[in-house]
């Protein structure tokens, strides 16, 4: 495994994802997904009060009995999980509540890295951050960062906590791969200005860059698409399976899979601290780690860009 700074700490540069934890995967194939991926050397895992309904915090929590101190533990609020009134989902009141439920799920008393799930248009910032920053304080937090927010709302942030005293984010969470890259224009050079630490989620588009969806077709037993109907929402044309085709094709020829090219993709320059894979195998975490160690030409991610470009 390669390791990066992470504050006082060394994250590995693959975080484990748990979305489909307790969900499409039961409780031991997740854990055992766990397992192999510490046993890998992967020291972070993410998570959210909102993936299967509290189950996948249940599911990281009881896998990390013994191994807590070891691991950074990231978890997320501000998706509302159900019950609460529109557009409190960053509330200062929801968060107290939330947090709590989040560190009775992970069966822990800290949470190493706390994001805002997404921005939450009604909750004034003010509110929202001075939450956040008493649980630095109370210790129930160790890290605050955010997900899914835009530059400026993120320069807006950062004066307040900088103005008010309040703990700044250390950490970002955007979207980023090679057909979905928007996060590189303005996101990933702004964390790079700033210092920021970058974990980046779906390197695989949800395992729609390996090839296993076909336009038209039914998807593979077994898969997040044929679990998930939802899963096609992403998908948002036709062009998106051109693109597929088109990388496999470049991958096939610089002698690496999809999965292999996507994933080298993300990690090629170094502006992220590490993409949060996910698995629904151990023998996909061993593929994912296999890729730190691949040498890819710089013109196969040239050929890679070009080939999505416009579509
Ligand atoms: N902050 C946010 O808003 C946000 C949003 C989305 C995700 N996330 C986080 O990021 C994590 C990763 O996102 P993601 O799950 O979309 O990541 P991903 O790495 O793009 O996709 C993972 C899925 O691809 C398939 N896969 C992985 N390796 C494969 C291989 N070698 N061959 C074939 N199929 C393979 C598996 O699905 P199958 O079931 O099809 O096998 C796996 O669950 C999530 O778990 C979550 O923690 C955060």
């Amino acid at each position: 495994m390669k390791y990066a700074r992470f504050g006082q700490r060394e994250v590995s540069r693959l975080v484990l994802g748990s979305n489909n934890f307790g969900g499409q995967l039961d409780e031991e194939s997740s854990i055992r997904i766990i397992r192999r991926a510490l046993d890998a050397g992967i020291n972070s895992i993410d998570t959210a009060d909102v993936y299967t309904r509290g189950m996948s915090e249940r599911v990281v929590g009881k896998a990390l009995k013994g191994d807590r101190e070891g691991v950074i533990v990231a978890t997320k609020v501000g998706n509302q999980l159900a019950g609460w009134p529109e557009g409190a989902d960053l509330s200062r009141k929801y968060i107290m509540h939330e947090v709590e439920q989040s560190l009775e799920r992970l069966g822990t008393e800290y949470i190493d890295i706390y994001y805002m799930h997404r921005p939450d248009p009604v909750t004034p910032l003010e509110e929202t951050l001075s939450a956040v920053d008493s649980l630095v304080r109370e210790g129930k937090v160790r890290h605050v960062a955010c997900s899914n927010f835009g530059v400026e709302q993120m320069e807006r942030i950062a004066e307040l906590q900088r103005s008010r005293g309040y703990r700044a984010f250390e950490a970002v969470q955007p979207q980023y791969n090679v057909v979905q890259s928007e996060a590189g224009r303005a996101i990933l050079p702004y964390c790079a200005r700033k210092g920021l630490t970058v974990f980046t989620y779906s390197p695989l588009m949800g395992g729609f860059l390996t090839g296993k969806y076909r336009a038209g077709a039914k998807p593979p037993e077994g898969s997040r698409g044929a679990y998930n109907p939802r899963f096609f929402q992403r998908v948002k044309s036709d062009s998106y399976y051109t693109a597929a085709e088109r990388l496999a094709g470049i991958a096939r020829e610089a002698g690496l899979s999809l999965p292999e090219l996507a994933l080298a993709w993300v990690l090629r320059d170094g502006s992220v601290t590490a993409p949060i894979v996910g698995a629904s195998s151990p023998k996909h975490v061993e593929e994912a780690c296999a890729v730190l160690d691949l040498n890819v030409p710089r013109s196969v991610f040239a050929e890679a860009e070009a080939a999505v470009s416009g579509l």
